[in-house]
């Protein structure tokens, strides 16, 4: 029997299914990723219900793996927390199954998490210490949120995209040069080549009209246009010059958004965070950017800004520390984001 406490995470909201295994003296002890890019490349983005039964063959070796890396049995759980939105609702319902059926025959708690917070609690597990408040960027393949995060589990929201995710963009772009799936490292790899100020790709939502409508919103459906539009009139164009052009017109809008709401809410920390957090260039300008406007930055390594399990069960085991009662049986899986804020209190 282990002394400490430990907590499972189960993660299965998109395209990854992700388990791992944290202790209440906050060590990961065993996290395991097995990502289906193999089953949705063909199609150049994620299939929906493809995802879903990659998951539900995945989803009991990959918690298995967990358990045995970190030496951990069944009888040794304190607590099972489970992403359960949002996300693709056939996905989520895998991952919050199995989480209810562990949780049940062994008569432990059982905690619904939101993805979201997850990705925000990644970048406050690599700290290893309190990094609130602070205006928290999640940029994903299924989302683009600011946040002001007044706490790990009290993220009101400040503005998000009004059509496709950040990540998204880059899966679609990269479909449209033929550079595979996931878009995002590859975009980001080949743009090393290539000239970020050779075609100036459309920033959205940035005219003066739009900074005081909605400020913190993000659109990024029109540079996936653009770019096809590009391509379609340039027969002989430089890939890696459309891959550096397209990734900075990303980079400049979420990095523009960011410090501005750093700005209007008076909080000098950032933190971006979800697989678009991966990105070098985003990286290396918010960094640059941040030091020039004495904004503090946070940004977890890759593995962490990729979908993992790791920040659920982290913060399925503050849920517990926190008091936080658990979730009943029957709560749902839910491929929404609640409209204006999102919190657990
Ligand atoms: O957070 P995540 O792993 O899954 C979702 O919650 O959606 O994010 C996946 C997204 C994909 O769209 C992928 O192309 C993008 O993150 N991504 C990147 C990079 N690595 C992953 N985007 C840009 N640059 C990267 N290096
Ligand atoms: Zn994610």
């Amino acid at each position: 029997m282990a002394s400490e406490l430990r907590f499972l995470g189960i993660e299965t909201s998109c395209d990854e299914t992700a388990a791992a295994v944290f202790t209440d003296s906050a060590q990961v002890l065993s996290s395991v990723v097995f990502n289906q890019h193999h089953v949705h490349a063909r199609y150049g983005g994620v299939v929906p219900e493809l995802a879903a039964r990659a998951h539900l063959g995945r989803v009991i070796p990959v918690i298995d793996e967990a358990l045995r890396r970190s030496e951990t049995s069944l009888s040794d759980l304190t607590a099972i927390a489970v992403h359960h939105r949002p996300g693709l609702v056939g996905a989520l319902v895998i991952g919050v199954s199995v989480a209810k059926m562990l949780a049940a025959s062994l008569d432990i708690p059982l905690l619904g998490v939101s993805h979201l917070e997850g990705h925000v609690y990644a970048a406050r597990m690599a700290a290893g210490r309190d990094i609130y408040p602070c205006v928290a960027l999640v940029a994903s393949g299924g989302h683009t949120v600011l946040f002001h995060a007044k706490s790990p589990l009290e993220l009101v929201r400040l503005g998000s995209t009004r059509d496709d995710a950040a990540g998204e963009a880059f899966d679609k772009s990269s479909a449209l040069l033929g550079l595979g799936f996931p878009g995002g490292p590859a975009i980001d790899s080949l743009a090393k080549n290539g000239d970020a100020q050779s075609i100036d790709f459309p920033r959205g939502l940035t005219t003066s009209n739009d900074w005081q409508s909605r400020p913190f919103d993000f659109s990024f459906s029109g540079l996936k246009t653009a770019v096809a539009r590009y391509l379609e009139a340039t027969p002989d164009y430089a890939k890696a010059n459309v891959a550096a052009s397209f990734q900075e017109a990303i980079v400049d809008v979420l990095l523009l958004k960011s410090l501005a709401a750093c700005k209007a809410t008076g909080i000098e920390s950032l933190l971006i965070a979800g697989g678009v957090a991966a990105n070098s260039r985003l990286r290396a300008i918010a960094q640059e950017r941040c030091d020039k406007a004495g904004i503090r930055l946070r940004i977890p390594a890759p593995g962490l800004c990729t979908d993992n399990g790791a920040m659920v069960a982290a913060l399925g085991s503050l849920m517990v520390s926190a008091g936080r009662s658990p979730s009943p049986i029957a709560f749902d899986a839910d491929s929404n984001l609640p409209v204006e804020a999102v919190s657990l209190n």
